[in-house]
Order: C-alpha cells, then sequence, then structure tokens
C-alpha cells in the first residue's frame, strides 16, 4: 500500500480524535468531564507523552493546561519552541477520578490511541513525562524514570524508528527544586537530540517495545496534579507530601 499523504493522516488524526471524544471503553468515560485527545503540530518532530489529564485538562479537554504545563511551556520556551509547535498527549485520554493512578485495564484500553497517534504524527523524538508514559513506550514495565530519565533510547513505535527521551514529569518538579534542576538539565538536550537522531541507543524491534503492557502492581503512584477543588488555584503541595504521591 502508497504511504499515507499529508492530508490522508490529517483526517485520520480527526477521526481519532472523534473516535476518542466518544470512547467508552473503560469506566473512566462514566466520571470524565471531557476526554482529553492531545493537541500541537500534527507533523510534530517532537511530542510529548503524559500520564492523564487531572482537573483543569478534563475541564477544558486540552493537555497539561495546569500548574504542570505551564511549567511544560516555560521549559519548552527554554528551548525556543511553543507548545504549538509540538504534539502533547497522554497515556490515559480520560482524567481517573481524584488524579489516582491509572489502573493496568484503563493503560489497556486506552494505548491502542497512543499507538495510533504516534504512527499517524511520526514524530523523531518522543519525551516521556514520568513513570507511566515511560514505562508503557520503553516496553519495560520494571525500570523507573529516576533511573532512565536523561538518557535517549532508539525505539521501533506506531512503525518506525523514534529516539524516546524519558524525562521527569513536570508536576513532580513543580515541588522538588533538585528535580526542577535535573528537568532543566534533561530539557536543554533535546535541541541537540532533535538535531542528530543517532545520538541513542539502537533501535529496539516492536515486539520488544509494543507490548501490550500492564504495568506491574508495584508502579508507583500517579504523577498526575494532585487534587484541586474546582474554585482553587493550583495547589501548593509540600515535597514530602509529593514524595508520598509518588511524583518521583
Ligand atoms: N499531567 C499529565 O500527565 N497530563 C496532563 O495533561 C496534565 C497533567
Amino acid at each position: 500500500m502508497p504511504p499515507a499523504t499529508e492530508p490522508d493522516s490529517l483526517s485520520a488524526l480527526e477521526a481519532l480524535r472523534r473516535e476518542v471524544e466518544a470512547c467508552t471503553l473503560c469506566d473512566l468515560h462514566k466520571t470524565r468531564t471531557r476526554a482529553v485527545f492531545g493537541e500541537g503540530d500534527p507533523r510534530a518532530r517532537l511530542m510529548f507523552v503524559g500520564e492523564a489529564p487531572g482537573y483543569h485538562e478534563d475541564q477544558q479537554g486540552r493537555p497539561f493546561v495546569g500548574a504542570a504545563g505551564k511549567l511544560l511551556e516555560e521549559l519548552l520556551g527554554a528551548i525556543g519552541l511553543t507548545r504549538e509547535q509540538v504534539f502533547i498527549a497522554n497515556v490515559l485520554k480520560s482524567r481517573p477520578p481524584n488524579n489516582r493512578d491509572p489502573q493496568p485495564g484503563e493503560i489497556e484500553a486506552c494505548q491502542p490511541y497512543l499507538w495510533r497517534q504516534i504512527a499517524l504524527i511520526e514524530p523523531r523524538v518522543i519525551c516521556t513525562l514520568g513513570n507511566f508514559a515511560t514505562k508503557l513506550l520503553s516496553g519495560d514495565p520494571i525500570t523507573g524514570i529516576t533511573k532512565v530519565h536523561g538518557k535517549p533510547q532508539r525505539r521501533e513505535l506506531g512503525g518506525h524508528a523514534v529516539t524516546l527521551y524519558p524525562i521527569f514529569h513536570p508536576a513532580a518538579a513543580l515541588y522538588t527544586p533538585a528535580m526542577l534542576t535535573t528537568l532543566r538539565e534533561d530539557f536543554a538536550r533535546l535541541p541537540a537530540l532533535l538535531a542528530d537522531e543517532s545520538v541513542a541507543e539502537p533501535p529496539v524491534p516492536p515486539s520488544a517495545a509494543e507490548p501490550v503492557v500492564s504495568p506491574s502492581a508495584a508502579e508507583p503512584p500517579s504523577a498526575a496534579e494532585p487534587v484541586v477543588p474546582p474554585s482553587a488555584a493550583e495547589p501548593a503541595v509540600s515535597s514530602s507530601v509529593a514524595e508520598q504521591l509518588g511524583l518521583f
């Protein structure tokens, strides 16, 4: 079959958006306000994958629009990019109640949408934010973000070779200055990675990199933003609370 033309893949992405917005594959559809498909440049070379929508994302139907999103935009600005120039998505497209961890069955149900997004957008570099996205896209459900952050890996995802680049989740870095420093340092390597995708390890075949992965029972808790009452501004959470939440 000939490769999809650009208009083909754009309309396929729009069709996928409608499918996600109507999705009832897991129980999260019963409690969400809006599904969050993701947004940005449909032909972006750089794609970010977070964990799941939080309160603000659920309200607005857009990814990373709360405090973590503001930090992500600031980090992008530091490397000369805007959110419109990248594509931002999540492992889960619907908010887990009270921002609890994604459950294995929810990841299982939702992951085909992410694989299809990757196949249609064809990013060259995929930056995973935190544990859930990293474990799913690396195909390694054991090794946590603390060990692999800042280390580019070559993978075959969505049918083509990409550089997978795991970094800390911005929501975690919000509460821990040392982690924010590391996140800034890891982020600063992105332009070089985009310029030279061969900096990473050799590719891993799709069978290893695209498993139907359920994170282990020992999966660390959520990196989504903490629960925010509708009226409140972004929450102030101490770093000890963030640690208990398993943000890192
Ligand atoms: N955290 C995420 O992982 N995704 C969002 O969209 C917002 C916060």
